[in-house]
């Protein structure tokens, strides 16, 4: 299989339209058994359940070339759980997992000329999602849905690769107190837009959100979950009911725990108690975990004694060991890689 013609290496977190692309319509009660089509358009009625009361979820999840030349993804059923807690919490049909999963191969299988190479920086980015696509104009769930599957090839979601970032503590909230902060609804990154752009127009990097309730705690970024590390090496990470579940900080826990021997704490994080941590970084499929340098609380800088050159130590060995385990250069638990071919 040629691959594309692409400049891998110099990749961006953009959009790239590939060529194939799996779509299943939710109608009567039911869903189709989908396809794979070329055709990238979706043509909409004006007043679909989508466009007005934003009723859509997604997912994230990516394919790599393994250094024996393999194409793999990472732990896909637990994206297709998550689709399904998603489809739930917002009245959504479900897209069975394991339909889920069926459709994620087919698509990275159908794009394999867009699977970056070994070596490259660069991965496939999956987004399957979901949407109410029929007339919908009183406040209700729609009747009828499109699930579908993209990919685009990326680089690193923050530019500058693995240089520590600068974040500050936002005044906006990307949660409510029993909201959907735990699920990955697109209205949620809609509540982040205003809160990103006023961070990047101020030189920041990325926005740490407080708990909604008390903004006393740490919850997350618009993008990635919260990794600390203590001076004398336990790994912390904030654990709340409105942040997302994320998937790859389940899996450092474990990586953390199990491979590299450190004690992990899930538990509530004070911002107040951010000061005295050593490391800290921000982990999610785009983020894979970039490191974080420095926080600003309005205008009182907490510099991390990692400082702004290099990852923290203990930050590089869970990255490495994650990317070791996701390329194939160490060997997985049992049933984190599905082998595409
Ligand atoms: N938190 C938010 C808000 C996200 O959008 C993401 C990305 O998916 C994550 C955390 C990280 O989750 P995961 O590791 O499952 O990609
Ligand atoms: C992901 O990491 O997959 C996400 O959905 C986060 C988003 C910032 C791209």
């Amino acid at each position: 299989m040629d691959k594309k013609n692409i400049d891998w290496e110099n990749l961006g977190f953009g959009y790239i339209k590939t060529d194939k692309r799996y779509v299943s319509q939710y109608k009567n009660g039911a869903w189709d058994e989908g396809v794979l089509t070329e055709d990238d358009q979706v043509v909409l009625s004006e007043c679909a359940g989508v466009l007005q009361y934003a009723q859509t979820i997604f997912e994230g999840l990516k394919a790599y070339t393994t250094d024996d030349g393999h194409i793999v993804t990472f732990r896909p059923d637990l994206n297709g759980e998550r689709m399904e807690d998603s489809a739930r919490r917002l009245e959504m049909p479900v897209f069975p997992k394991e339909r889920f999963v069926e459709a994620v191969v087919k698509t990275i299988e159908a794009n394999e000329a867009f699977v970056p190479p070994y070596g490259s920086g660069a991965t496939l980015y999956i987004r399957p999602y979901m949407f109410g696509s029929n007339p919908v104009i009183g406040v209700k769930p729609a009747d009828e849905y499109q699930f579908r599957v993209f990919t685009t090839p990326v680089g690193p979601y923050f530019k500058g690769g693995v240089k520590p970032l600068t974040i500050c503590v936002s005044d906006f909230d990307r949660a409510a107190p029993h909201g959907t902060g735990h699920i990955k609804a697109g209205l949620n990154y809609a509540m982040s837009l205003h809160a990103i752009v006023s961070a990047h127009k101020e030189g920041y990097d990325e926005n740490m959100y407080l708990d909604p309730g008390s903004r006393t705690k740490v919850e997350e970024t618009g993008g990635a979950n919260f990794l600390f590390v203590t001076k004398d090496g336990t790994v912390v990470t904030p654990k709340s009911d409105s942040i997302l579940p994320s998937i790859t900080r389940r899996s450092l826990i474990y990586v953390a725990e199990k491979y590299l021997g450190l004690k992990v704490e899930e538990r509530e994080v004070l911002l107040e108690e951010v000061k005295d941590f050593a490391e800290c970084g921000l982990c999610g499929t785009a983020a894979v975990i970039s490191p974080v340098g420095k926080i600003v609380d309005h205008g009182k800088e907490i510099c991390l004694p990692s400082g702004m050159s290099e990852m923290g130590e203990i930050t590089k060995k869970l990255y490495d060991t994650l990317t070791g385990i996701q390329m194939g250069r160490i060997e997985a638990p049992e049933g984190w890689i599905k082998v595409i071919k």
